[in-house]
């Protein structure tokens, strides 16, 4: 197995085929291969396809934040970038601006977070910014997103601003509910988006149907947020508790179910990058696998679906 991902990376990397693959030594191959970016649509920036989301980044004890400092640490030094945070987080954007600033490593990761404008006034987008930027102790935002569409009509002129200013480089809006997805698709239809993020996992397909053709077509870029499902029950693990993977899957480079769920979510064409959340190094060395080699294309989508499906009626 080992020589023929060898084989595949080396004919990904463009190596010589007379090369015996085989005799590549894993720190080599790891030396070499690249990380898989995809490009935002409005800019052509390139982005590493698996990033973090910090909805728990609100560490209770200094052992919880040292891991937490070990994961952003390790993100930087693999190449990933995408960190996404919000004010409604607890204290996840002043521990990452902390933390970014101990570890030093603020230009190499891409910041994205969310306001809102819940009294429908400018004037609390403004202040929440503002104070985004003093927890997160930068001097521009690399994305803001209007967080669940709360305020979004009133705050898109005040984004475009703050865009003209230098102080944000693109702007979206999220949401993580079936109910607001006729919103989320006018907002779409009528505002010049950088990105979107939505949920959208292999158990939970909805975004699928409307939302990632119109991100596709209008140019948006799309963040997935839950891609595992959420840190909830509902979250997929439980469905796959001891099952093995497919032979297929394991061909095509997949070693574990995250790197499946994950490689099932990046591989829709509309989708930029998964931000899952991540408090455990252990995780993030095990996602960071789905980052690699290939993806599964639409004939290996349609299967892994097949596949879950058939799990999940097995399990019921
Ligand atoms: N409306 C919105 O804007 C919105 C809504 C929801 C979420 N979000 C964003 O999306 C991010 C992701 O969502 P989420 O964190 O709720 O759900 P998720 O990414 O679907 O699941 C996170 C859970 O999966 C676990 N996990 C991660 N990697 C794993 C692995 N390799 N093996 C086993 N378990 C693994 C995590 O554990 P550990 O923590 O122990 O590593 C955590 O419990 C959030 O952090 C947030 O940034 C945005």
């Amino acid at each position: 197995m080992e020589n023929l991902i060898h084989r595949r990376l080396a004919l990904q990397l463009g190596l010589s085929t007379t090369i015996s693959t085989g005799s590549l030594s894993s720190w080599a191959v790891a030396a070499v291969r690249p990380l898989i970016q995809k490009r935002i649509p409005s800019s052509g920036e390139l982005l590493p396809v698996i990033g973090l989301g910090t909805n728990n980044y609100s560490p209770k004890t200094p052992a919880e934040r040292a891991a937490r400092c070990a994961v952003l640490e390790r993100l930087t030094g693999s190449g990933l970038k995408v960190i996404d945070t919000a004010p409604a987080y607890g204290e996840s954007e002043q521990v990452l601006g902390e933390l970014l600033q101990e570890l030093g490593n603020r230009p190499q990761v891409f910041i994205a977070t969310k306001v809102t404008a819940a009294n429908g006034t400018r004037e609390e987008g403004i202040a929440m910014m503002e104070a985004s930027l003093q927890r997160l102790k930068t001097q521009s935002l690399d994305l803001v997103q209007v967080h669940n569409l709360i305020g979004a009509d009133v705050l898109m002129p005040l984004l475009h601003e703050w865009v003209d200013k230098k102080r944000i480089r693109y702007i979206g809006v999220t949401t993580s509910r079936d109910a607001q997805y006729p919103i989320l698709k006018r907002l779409m239809q009528t505002l010049p988006l950088d990105f979107i993020q939505v949920d959208y996992s292999i158990g939970n397909r909805g975004a699928a149907e409307e939302l990632l053709p119109l991100a596709q077509e209008k140019g948006i870029a799309v963040l997935i947020n839950m891609p595992f499902g959420g840190r909830q029950n509902s979250n997929v693990f439980g469905q796959v508790k001891e099952k093995p993977l497919p032979e297929w899957a394991i061909e095509i480079g997949i070693t574990t179910w995250a790197q499946f769920f994950l490689k099932y979510v990046v591989s829709h064409p509309a989708v930029l990058a998964a931000i899952p959340g991540m408090t455990r190094v252990s995780n993030l060395e095990d996602n960071l696998g789905a980052a690699y080699g290939i993806l599964p294309d639409a004939s290996v989508r349609l299967k892994m679906e097949q596949h879950w499906d058939a799990l999940r009626s097995s399990n019921v």
